[in-house]
């Protein structure tokens, strides 16, 4: 694990877009994609630069069951606002929050990623250890799933809503064992709230009960944190 400590988001984006540009420069072509408040300051450099991705296809980690991909509070919305409507990939895909046949819907994503093995993975993480919404206790080999959001979750995410009720339970999400296939791993993390889970991401065993623990594993793995979010490591 690679562990880049920078001031703050602004400059974890500058760092983060590095990564996306050299692993362009060497030819990768498929990129998994977050949410969230972590990765804004990222593709907000990508969507300032000349980085070109029409050759590109983007499969993001997961969307809220229920919502339309118009609906302002989904996934969808937010990377169109955030990165595809002015960064457009030449295909970019996330699980379908309406699809009628759900078992049908975890087989065509997994079988998108099989189809399209990720180069380039990008994550956060929830302060309970999450990756994608891959909750304590998911299985390290899993594939995408359909997934009961923790309340601590949901109490995270409901600042993005009007209120507790309307943050959705169940969201779709890439499984871990699918993001560990991702020949690069970059997870960023930014704030004091971050900070007790990027420890135990970082120095504790690897346990399901910290999905991110994982990631300790994986040969390839990029992390960007703010001084903040680094304040329990014990770094020098
Ligand atoms: C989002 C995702 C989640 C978030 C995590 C952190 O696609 O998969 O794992 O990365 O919940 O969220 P923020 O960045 O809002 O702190």
């Amino acid at each position: 694990m690679k562990i880049i400590v920078v001031k703050d988001s602004a400059a974890g984006g500058k760092e983060a877009f590095n990564v996306f540009k050299e692993a362009l420069k060497k030819g990768a072509k498929v990129f998994g994609l977050a949410t969230g408040s972590t990765p804004e300051t990222t593709y907000a450099q990508i969507v300032s630069s000349d980085l070109d991705f029409s050759d590109c296809t983007s499969i993001n980690l997961d969307e809220y069951v229920g919502l339309a991909g118009d609906d302002p509070q989904s996934y969808r919305y937010f990377m169109n606002k955030h990165l595809f409507n002015h960064k457009p990939f030449k295909a970019s895909y996330l699980p379908d929050g309406l699809a009628v046949d759900e078992v049908k819907e975890l087989a065509r994503y997994d079988q998108l990623i099989e189809e399209n093995p990720i180069d380039l993975q990008l994550l956060g993480i929830g302060q309970n250890g999450h990756i994608g919404f891959n909750e304590p206790g998911s299985d390290f080999t899993g594939k995408t799933q359909k997934i009961r959001l923790t309340n601590s979750t949901i109490e995270a995410n409901a600042r993005f809503f009007e209120n507790e009720d309307q943050v959705p339970k169940y969201a779709y999400s890439m499984g871990i064992g699918s993001i560990m296939q991702a020949k690069q791993i970059l997870l960023e993390a930014y704030g004091q709230t971050k900070a007790q889970i990027i420890e135990k991401m970082v120095n504790g065993p690897v346990t399901p009960d910290v999905p991110a623990s994982i990631l300790q594993t994986h040969p390839n793995v990029v992390v960007i944190i703010d001084e903040a979010a680094a304040s329990l490591l014990n770094l020098k």
